[in-house]
């Protein structure tokens, strides 16, 4: 299925740059990263235009580093503009208003039911920290799982892995099996260095299917959607700033619907910062239905063409976001988002730069190390939760080329019990799952290495799961032990977690 390419609008500088640049992304989850929270109680947005104190640092801190050939990839950028959290992770943002997520499927009314998918789409954008900051870029092979708990008392599950480490994929499997809700998506960014910008390419799609919906009972109804790019400003003069850009796209095969929508920046010497633009329209007559206006930080309006009806569709400023919950880092393996990340993001946490590069630099270090193994020893690396799509005429994921992976399992697409019990199956994502405290290792292990410096993660037995045992094979330094499964181990582990902090 042709997803319509994005416009890309004065990208004159083609230096493929700051990899790392990504996102620029939310600062406000800091502590989120550490424990668990479900609520955000953070400052939404409106507070983009902080002056950082060490800003004019970027400059010097980057400049320091390009030399002719230089491996650009390397790159250390200022700790001041790390998010403490990985793009694993920061994924999340896109399920994080429910209230917008869960009512879509039981809408009855196919043109009312797009523009609910459009309301949730365009509910996201707004969860950002204050200033530019970017996430960790995730391993080869790093995993992220969480959950929401809803008012309801159902659940929805996320499970996520970086499927390749150039180009950077992050893939990812969401499910709300009570409401009929799974999204499919990989996300590619691409870095590009434009002077005194940097800029996120997010090329992917995601795919949204309302399973209670559509012909195809296997597939659902499917919403296609691409996300707008990312431009962190002023990164060398000038003030920092955060804009989102170009077009991005819903698009709704099965009914012929489609949204256009514009993510404005601001031109040099006009227009407005955080604007959108958009139509939704029938693909097939091409006759416009809605149009979009607003800000995504504030308050987006939709107009019937018709009526000349306009209505508030998203307030975003005062818009609360419900963060997703995760299994404690105890719990995790070394390769799970927070735990392989915890002494970095500490360190970006306590502002310490020196402490935070080298943490970092550890991590990344190491991949290379492994990525050098692999080709010496003819091994290719496989994802481990994730399987490429079966694309082309007739394959299993005819239509669904552009998600390059998708998650290896079969879920359920009707019954929520089985389609839980399947998603669990996957990989650990809630509490002490059975499936995580069957492959603990015994309390002492981890007492005794919590009290060294954590250098790799992979030194630390803390934990395993069967993943990480799984995870090919090599630098899985720790053994996996079995762990017999008793309350008292438990508690012990919960003790463990508390000395942690
Ligand atoms: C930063 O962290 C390192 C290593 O943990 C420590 O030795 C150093 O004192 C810290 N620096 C500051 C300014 O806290």
């Amino acid at each position: 299925m042709p997803v319509p390419h994005l416009r890309r609008t004065s990208l004159t500088s083609g230096f493929l740059f700051l990899s790392q640049l990504t996102t620029l992304q939310t600062m406000s989850d800091t502590h989120a990263t550490l424990g668990r929270s479900s609520v955000d109680d953070s400052p939404g947005s409106g507070e983009d235009e902080i002056v950082e104190p060490e800003q004019g640092n970027v400059l010097l801190h980057i400049i320091s580093q390009l030399r002719p050939g230089a491996d650009l990839s390397r790159v250390v950028l200022p700790t001041f503009i790390l998010e403490p959290r990985s793009m694993l992770e920061r994924i999340t943002n896109f399920m994080a208003h429910p209230e917008t997520l869960l009512p879509m499927p039981t809408i009855d009314d196919p043109v009312e039911r797009f523009v609910s998918v459009i309301k949730f789409y365009l509910s996201g954008w707004h969860i950002k920290p204050p200033g530019v900051k970017k996430p960790l870029n995730p391993i080869l092979g790093e995993t992220f799982t969480c959950y929401w708990d809803y008012p309801d008392g159902t659940r929805g599950y996320y499970v996520s892995e970086q499927t390749s480490h150039h180009p950077p994929k992050s893939s990812y499997f969401f499910m709300a099996p009570e409401h009929h809700i799974r999204i499919d998506g990989t996300l590619k960014p691409r870095s590009k260095f434009l002077g005194n910008s940097a800029a996120s390419m997010m090329e992917g799609i995601a795919i949204l299917r309302l399973l209670n919906r559509g012909q195809d009972k296997e597939k659902g109804e499917r919403y296609i959607v691409t996300q707008p790019n990312m431009y962190a400003r002023g990164i060398l003069f000038g003030k920092m700033k955060y804009e989102l850009g170009d077009h991005s796209y819903v698009r709704c095969p099965e009914n012929n619907l489609v949204a256009d929508i514009e993510f404005k920046t601001k031109g040099y010497f006009s227009g407005t910062y955080n604007a959108i633009g958009g139509t939704i329209k029938n693909e097939k007559t091409g006759e416009v239905l809605y149009e979009l206006s607003g800000l995504w930080n504030g308050e987006m309006h939709i107009k019937d063409v018709h009526t000349h009806r306009k209505e508030v569709l998203f307030d975003a400023t005062h818009a609360r976001h419900s963060k997703p919950l995760a299994r404690p880092i105890s719990e995790q393996a070394e390769r799970e988002s927070q735990r392989l990340w915890e002494p970095t993001v500490k360190a970006i946490l306590a502002q310490n730069h020196t402490a935070a590069t080298d943490e970092k630099t550890k991590i990344e270090d190491r991949q290379r190390d492994e990525a050098a193994k692999r080709i010496d020893e003819g091994v290719e690396w496989q994802p481990r939760l994730f399987r490429a799509v079966h694309g082309g005429p007739g394959g299993q994921d005819e239509g669904e080329e552009d998600l390059d992976w998708i998650i290896n399992a079969e879920v359920d697409s009707h019954d929520p019990q089985t389609a839980t019990k399947q998603i669990l199956a996957i990989a650990p994502i809630l509490d002490c799952q059975k499936d995580c405290s069957q492959f603990q290792i015994p309390p002492h292990a981890s007492k005794s290495s919590n009290s060294a410096t954590p250098a790799l993660p992979e030194q630390d037995t803390t934990a395993n799961t069967a993943g990480a045992a799984s995870f090919t094979g090599e630098n899985t330094a720790a053994p996996v032990v079995e762990r017999k499964d008793t309350e008292t181990q438990e508690e012990e582990e919960f003790v463990d977690a508390e000395e942690k902090q």
